[in-house]
Formats: C-alpha cells, structure tokens, sequence
C-alpha cells in the first residue's frame, strides 16, 4: 500500500490538490490518502499555521502533496510558512524543479531543464534582524549543505542521462559565501568525470534562460537564486500554472507545484492543475514508480495537444475539465 499525505492549503490549493490527487487514484495502484491541515486559513481558525499531527501525518506517509499556503508579506505573531516549516522539520534539503517543454504554442521547444535548488540555508536560513535602522540578513552557506546539493545535482544528471551541469553562483561579489558554494560543487564534479561542470554568475544565468535555455541540462544553486530562477524558467514552458516540484530529504519529500495560493483566482474552478499533477508524477518518480509518473506526463501532453487549456494557457477550461481529460488520457 502506499501512502500519500494530501495538504490541499489556502486558495487554489484545495482546487488542484484534489485534482492531482484524482489522477493518481485513477492510476489503479493502491493508494490511501491521508488529508492534513495547513496555512494561513487554519491559522486563523487554530492559531497554529501547521500543527504537529500534519508533521506526524506527512513523517507516516515518507511522501506529500502539498498545495499552497497564503503567507503574509508582513509578520503575524505565530504564524510560520508552512512550506519553510516543512522543509525545516525534515530537512528537505533539495528542490527539483524540472523545466520540461510541454506540447502547446505557449512553450518553447526542446526544453529538459532541471532547476536543483539548495533548500534549507542560503538566505532562507531565517537568521535577520532589525539593528536600529538597519535590517540585516545573514546568509548562511555550509560546506555540508554545499557539498550535498552538488551530489544531488551530478546524480539527477546521471540518472538523466545528461552532460553538463551548472553551477549558478554570484562569487564575483558574495567570494566567502559563493565562493564556498562553488568550490564544493568543484569538488564533488571530480567523482563525475563523464559530466561536464559548468559555471554561471547568477545575473547572467537569468539572461542565459531567456536568450538560449535550450543550451542548458542541470542547473544547482543556492536557495534564493534557485527560487527565483525557477519562476523564471516557468515561463518558458507556460508560466507557474504548469511547474512542479520536489523538496527531497533523506526520509521524507514533499511535492508541491511552484504556484502560489492565487488569491485572484481561488474558488472559482479556474485554476491550471498541470503543476500539481505534475508534481504527483514526481512523487511517483521519487517512490519507484517511474513508469506509472511517464504515463501521467504523457496523459498532460496529450491533453495539452488536444487544447483542453486553461484561461492562463489560452483556454477556457475548467480545472475539472483538464482533470477529466489528463484521466481519460491515462
Ligand atoms: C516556493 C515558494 C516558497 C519559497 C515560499 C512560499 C516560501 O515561493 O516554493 O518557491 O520561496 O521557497
Ligand atoms: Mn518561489
């Protein structure tokens, strides 16, 4: 049996979570699913933004389907980014995010790009604070955390069967934190002598997926520069609406589309489920079930083919309506 912890979150996430979750039923394996609370809604009602048994649920599970939780921009007492919580209590220490072209005129072709993204320090390590009149963030670069996101990066290059990866850094300025990044990742290419490793300041790396993304395979970087490289990247292949992700650690992962709550569109049935579904075709791919996520991707691609799109892609259907035909497509 295996075992899927669902949290659905604030806005779309309860509209594509669902979603996600209906294909994976379809698939004929034998899942049981467990649903778990999350976000900024349920803080409102509990006071805790996640509360422990959603930790206990997702630790029993080993695998998650996380929506998207509305996070504040402002601090609110006790409140807590779920996603950052989550990746904080089990050290989720690897994003993958996966920039594939898709079938549509909306996407560039010849796209197999791979985003690793450092997940649990860099400037995300939570350490800033108010001096006076001056806000100041530390961020923090480990030569573990470094040395373990590079393996990460040359192994998914391997598996892939792919011949280069970059390493995005900005040590022309940042030379004691970047240049512990780089010189990690510098080490860990010699175990991998058949995969080119390549380097890019981080500034030039975001003109470089604009002008010729196609030149690129795996590309590893620190947390922020990941985060935001990745929007980037979405826009290639169709924007966040189609973009999943994996946060990996060594017991548990959580998979969750790079979309946000999309207050603007929520409750409305609009919303573009391929991220999230995407994101459980890498939930299958993290559990062994390789075969099973490449009929997923491919019942996206035929229904991309078939126009059944959402109002972000062009089209005027329903998140239920993709849902439907990704399932007929399986
Ligand atoms: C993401 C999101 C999160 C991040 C936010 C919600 C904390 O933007 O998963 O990319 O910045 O990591
Ligand atoms: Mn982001």
């Amino acid at each position: 049996m295996i075992k899927v912890c669902l949290i659905p979150g604030d806005g779309v996430g309860n509209e594509v979570i669902p979603a996600a979750a209906e294909v994976l039923a379809a698939l004929g394996l034998r899942i049981e699913f467990t649903e778990a609370h999350a976000g900024f809604e349920y803080f409102k009602q509990s006071g805790d933004a996640i509360p422990d048994a959603t930790l206990a649920a997702v630790e029993d599970c080993g695998v998650a389907l996380f929506g998207a939780t509305s996070s504040p921009s402002t601090k609110v007492q006790g409140y807590r980014s779920p996603i950052l919580a989550l990746r904080k209590a089990f050290d989720l220490y690897a994003n993958l995010r996966p920039v594939q072209s898709l079938p549509g005129k909306f996407s560039r072709p010849n796209l197999d790009l791979l985003i690793v993204r450092e997940n649990t320090e860099g400037l995300y390590a939570g350490r800033e604070r108010l001096d006076g009149d001056t806000a100041i963030a530390e961020r923090v670069i480990t030569r573990q955390g470094s040395t373990r996101i590079a393996k990460m990066a040359f192994e998914q290059a391997r598996k892939r069967n792919q011949h280069s990866v970059t390493v995005v850094h900005k040590a022309n300025v940042l030379k004691v934190t970047d240049g512990l990044f780089r010189e990690c990742a510098l080490e860990v290419a010699k175990d991998y002598p058949e995969i080119t490793m390549k380097e890019m300041l981080v500034d030039a790396m975001a003109m470089r997926l604009v002008r010729d993304p196609e030149n690129f395979d795996v590309l590893v970087t620190t947390n922020l520069f990941g985060d935001i490289l990745s929007d980037e990247a979405s826009a290639l292949i169709g924007g966040l609406g189609v973009a999943p992700s994996a946060n990996i650690g060594e017991k548990v992962a959580v998979f969750e589309p790079v979309h946000g709550s999309a207050p603007d569109i929520a409750g409305q049935g609009v919303a573009n489920p391929i991220g999230a579904i995407l994101s459980a075709a890498l939930l299958l791919d993290h559990i062994g079930q390789g075969a099973q996520a490449d009929r997923v991707r491919q019942a996206v691609n035929e229904t991309v083919k078939q126009s059944v799109l959402t109002k972000d892609l062009g089209g005027t259907a329903t998140t239920r309506d993709v849902t439907r035909c990704i399932v007929s497509n399986l």
